[in-house]
């Protein structure tokens, strides 16, 4: 099945099953593994990416219902202008200890600001709360989030 969607700004069409996951259209056939497995179940957070502005888990869509939709991953993130000032925050607060889980933590913090822009504490929670990090920098990803929203 032929699906036509916005990636990263351009126009693209996948030849694919329709029920193939996000998450693997984009690592394997996008060429773009910024975008990570971690549980493939909805779980964690690791897969997220913006389908127009809102944050997913890419690895529980299947891109067949993603048909006409914008999807932007970590590769593009930062050409948005909360995208620059999260990325921007969290070079400059060393945020990531393994790194595994910060693109979507990224992701779903960028989401957050645009629709968000000064978020309280309970916003932030309902954002974050769904990306977990193995190396507990939760400190260190709110201390960012907040830089960023300033
Ligand atoms: Fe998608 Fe965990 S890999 S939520």
């Amino acid at each position: 099945m032929a699906v036509d969607f916005t990636l990263n700004g351009k126009r693209t069409s996948f030849d694919v099953p329709a029920d193939k996951p996000l998450l693997w259209v984009l690592r394997e056939d996008a060429g773009l593994p910024g975008t990570k497995f971690g549980c493939g179940a909805g779980l964690c957070g690791a897969c997220t990416v913006h389908l127009d502005g809102a944050a997913v888990r890419s690895c529980i869509t299947p891109v067949g219902s993603i048909g006409g939709q914008s999807v932007v991953t970590i590769e593009a993130v930062a050409q948005t202008d909360p995208g620059r000032r999260v990325s921007g925050a969290w070079n400059k607060l060393d945020v990531p200890q393994c790194g595994y889980c910060q693109a979507g933590q990224i992701m779903s913090a960028t989401a957050l600001l645009s629709q968000t822009p000064r978020p309280d504490e309970e916003e932030i929670d309902a954002a974050m709360w769904g990306n977990l990090c193995r190396c507990s920098t939760y400190v260190r990803i709110r201390e960012a989030l907040k830089k960023a929203a300033a």
